[in-house]
């Protein structure tokens, strides 16, 4: 089980950059379900997916897996809990 409990992201804070990308979004998935996650640009998606992978750690809120509190683990620990799959390969194969 995955929960997101109200996380919340500002980029730039304090300046005229500052953006909130992430605002309490919350999220319970069960074994077995199968989510898409829509929004125009900037909405906030890769954030949201950063968050869960461990890429960037919420300002507010938690991430659980399996009930254990994950929010504070970067990436390289949360590999255990979680994988991720990425669309594109980086680097870029070469061509053949
Ligand atoms: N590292 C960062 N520094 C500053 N602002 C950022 C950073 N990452 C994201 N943002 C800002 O946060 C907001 C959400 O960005 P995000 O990349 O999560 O959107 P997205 O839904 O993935 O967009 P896209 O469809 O273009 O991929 C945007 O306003 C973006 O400019
Ligand atoms: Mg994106």
């Amino acid at each position: 089980m995955l929960q997101l409990k109200e996380l919340y992201k500002v980029f730039n804070e304090g300046t005229p950059d500052e953006k909130i990308a992430l605002h309490q979004v919350s999220l319970t998935l069960m074994p077995g379900d199968f989510v898409t996650v829509i929004g125009s640009n900037g909405a906030g998606k890769s954030t949201l997916m950063n968050m869960i992978s461990g890429v960037l750690l919420p300002d507010v809120g938690e991430v659980l897996i399996e009930n254990k509190d994950v929010s504070k683990l970067p990436e390289h620990k949360r590999g255990k809990y979680i994988g991720r799959v990425f669309k594109t390969q980086w680097p870029e194969p070469p061509l053949p």
